[in-house]
């Protein structure tokens, strides 16, 4: 345990920051508790290590099945299940919600009884070999078909990472062809189909994700609102603000602030927390993934502070995710503080150790437990 993952306010107060503004400053803020819609949690030691900073502040989280090897069975995806309520901490009530990782050769009955029987709340899409752990992904959409009708009609939301993996496309445009020559044509091909385009990081899937029917959403994380491609250049390699899909251009992260905080709820909260151990980031091929889960909530609030938006948070990160996939809000009330917040360099998992986004900086928002429903 930690300060940025132990159950109550955690931590001794920082100074509360004095500002030259003449405006009365909100100094807390209470919200109905949120959930993070896309989530890595690994598995074994770091499981055990990471889990908390999610499990503390959200009350639910859409558990990525991209695992060594996938979750692509009911049974495998309970059994993953039971593991991660065995890691999380008592003093929290939190339910992840799994995923089943779609393959060419998926039956589709063993995704309808994975939902039906309330293990899956929905399947993850990955384009073969597009990011960590997805060799086992889909090759072509058209071998997936049987599956997503099946899911059109059972109602069960189908979570999409977003990216051709042709070697001839320039990865800063990886998302914007995915959605011309395969997204476009699947959501034609299925109307009815529930499609959550995950993680969005350019104002060509703002657009999309704003013209397409009710039925599809996006989410987006903290680390897309905060860094732009400069970030990964910063005066050297910063193998710490890499991540798929790839942060963009200013004007791209311009565009996923103004739909994060538009008020539309067709976007919602999903972290996209993927920890790796500091050597595998800082290395001659480093992964790809931000650990944003000890400082989730503290900086989507910056975003939507610096956006005016801060009254806007609450429906992006606790209602529009249940309404699109059809869940109850949650009861709780959690409440944030202006006060600060020193992000460690380092934090400790499991004998190893894991570089969390904004670290060795101040944040202004802090966390500050669950207040009662
Ligand atoms: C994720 C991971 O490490 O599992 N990495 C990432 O950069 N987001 C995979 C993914 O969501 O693409
Ligand atoms: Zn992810």
């Amino acid at each position: 345990m930690n300060e940025l993952n132990a159950p109550g306010a955690g931590g001794a107060a920082g100074a509360p920051r004095t500002t030259s503004q003449t405006t009365p400053q909100t100094n807390r803020l209470v919200l109905r508790r949120p959930d993070d819609w896309h989530l890595h949690l690994r598995d074994g030691a770091m499981l055990k290590s990471v889990v908390n900073y999610t499990a503390r502040q959200f009350a639910r989280a859409i558990v990525m099945p991209n695992l060594v090897p996938p979750v692509t069975t009911v049974a495998a995806g309970a059994a993953y299940r039971q593991r991660i309520f065995d890691a999380v901490d008592p003093a929290y009530n939190f339910t992840p919600l799994m995923t089943c990782y779609l393959t060419d050769t998926l039956d589709p009955a063993e995704v309808e009884r994975g939902f039906e029987g309330g293990v899956f709340a929905a399947c993850k899409l990955y384009p073969a070999n597009a990011t960590t752990n997805s060799s086992a992904g889909v090759t072509d959409i058209a071998h997936v078909y049987p599956v997503l009708e099946t899911m059109q009609r059972i109602g069960m939301p189908l979570l999409v990472h977003g990216e051709v993996t042709d070697a001839d496309i320039d990865v800063f445009d990886r998302e914007a062809v995915f959605i011309e020559r395969t997204l476009s044509k699947m959501i034609a091909d299925l109307p009815g189909l529930k499609v959550v385009f995950e993680h969005i990081t350019t104002a060509d899937a703002v657009a999309f994700v704003e013209s397409a029917g009710p039925n599809v959403a996006a989410t987006i994380t903290a680390h897309h609102l905060e860094i732009s491609r400069n970030a990964m250049f910063e005066g050297g390699l910063r193998p710490h603000h890499y991540c798929l899909p790839v942060a963009k251009r200013e004007r791209h992260r311009l565009e996923v602030r103004r739909a994060a905080t538009s008020g539309s709820p067709k976007f919602f909260l999903g972290t996209d927390s993927a920890p790796h151990e500091v050597h595998a980031k800082e290395s001659a091929c480093g992964c790809a993934g931000i650990f944003s889960a000890p400082v989730a909530l503290e900086s989507y609030a910056k975003s939507f502070e610096e956006e005016g938006a801060l009254d806007r948070l609450e429906g992006f990160a606790a209602e529009h995710g249940p309404r699109f996939y059809g869940l109850p809000l949650n009861e709780e009330r959690i409440a944030i503080e202006r006060r600060a917040l020193d992000v460690p360099e380092r934090l400790e998992a499991g004998g190893a150790e894991i570089v969390p986004f904004h670290a060795g900086k101040s944040l202004e928002w802090r966390y500050a437990g669950v207040i009662g429903a």
